[in-house]
């Protein structure tokens, strides 16, 4: 059975800091990994999140060895805040995402997230809503090109477009290799080895799953949860996550020149900052995990805490 090896843990357990007595939230549960180490670090309460039924249902089996100190709930971190008040949680000690898809959901070629197998193309982590073979199909060839040039930052997006109304006027592009096929029709691999139709999958992917409009309401959510001395983690892996995270961090902190996108009344910035950087430069996994978990070497962790109430006082 494939797993899922935790990215950056010891970075995590650092940052996040357990301690006994905390309430802590895992917004991305996954395998668990960081739920389980969590709940050995520190005697702390747990409240883990997925979006995704089949994470939620292999979590019952770690729910049941910590009745006490875990809640496993199902649902999307960017309606963390519900979430966690529908569970009677009001306030978190630390919080951590650990954004993308986990290797579950790769390997397993019915969830449609790779072109390494065929399946239906489909890339919802939470099996409700539009799939990727209905974005394929029905936009307008112009909104398919601007989707995969924004969230795959790929060059060739009209031409792939043009390939794929092309070919969906003949028949409907329902499978991860039908794509594939169509992609790698009309884009010349190059030398980095990467498959031509990397960029796409990753685009589509991040517009079925709303993937960083679910980063900006979750970590906004966590930092009105967060009590005084609480930590936000976030672990990302890819360029347009670590852009989102490293602004929303920095103006918390009152490193941006306000005003920013996320602070439009320049508020945080004239105000003494109540968020301290803990990683004024993104920490990166250590050689060792980068090359023993290719799906590490891209991971990047940054992380603030809110400053205890004396410390906001002028
Ligand atoms: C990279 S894995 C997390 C792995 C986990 N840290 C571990 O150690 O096993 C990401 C998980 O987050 C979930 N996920 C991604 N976006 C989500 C969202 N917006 N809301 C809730 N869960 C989400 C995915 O379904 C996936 O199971």
């Amino acid at each position: 059975m494939s797993g899922h090896v935790p990215v950056m843990l010891a970075e995590v357990l650092a940052t996040l800091v357990p301690a006994s007595g905390e309430t802590i939230a895992d917004a991305t549960f996954g395998n668990g990994g960081y739920t389980r180490a969590i709940l050995a670090a520190a005697d702390c309460m747990v409240c883990a999140i997925d979006r995704d039924p089949d994470a939620i249902a292999r979590g019952q089996a770690l729910v049941a060895q910590f009745p006490d100190r875990l809640r496993l709930i199902e649902g999307s971190f960017g309606n963390l805040a519900a979430l966690l008040h529908e569970s009677g949680v009001t306030m978190l000690d630390g919080i951590v995402f650990d954004i993308g898809v986990s290797s579950y959901q790769i390997d397993d070629f019915t969830r449609g997230f790779s072109f390494r197998g065929d399946g239906p193309l489909d890339m919802r982590m939470s099996r409700a809503g539009e799939s990727a073979a209905d974005l394929v199909n029905l936009l307008p060839e112009a909104e398919l090109a601007d989707l995969i040039y924004m969230y795959g930052e790929e060059r060739l997006s009209r031409r792939i477009a043009k390939a794929i109304v092309a070919a969906r006027a003949e028949a409907p592009i329902v499978t991860t290799l039908g794509l594939a096929s169509v992609i790698r029709a009309v884009v010349p691999p190059d030398r980095s080895g990467i498959d031509p139709a990397t960029r796409t999958f990753q685009a589509l992917r991040i517009a079925v799953n709303d993937e960083l409009g679910e980063i900006e309401r979750g970590m906004a959510q966590a930092a009105g949860l967060l009590a005084p001395g609480g930590r936000l983690v976030v672990v990302s892996f890819h360029s347009l996550e670590d852009r989102l995270v490293k602004r929303f961090m920095q103006d918390a902190a009152g490193r941006t020149p306000a005003p920013s996108r996320h602070d439009p009344a320049g508020l945080f910035g004239r105000a003494a900052p109540e968020w301290e950087l803990l990683t004024p430069r993104p920490l990166r996994p250590a050689g060792d995990e980068a090359y023993a978990n290719p799906r590490a070497r891209s991971a990047r962790l940054r992380a603030m805490r809110r400053l205890s109430a004396a410390k906001v006082q002028p």
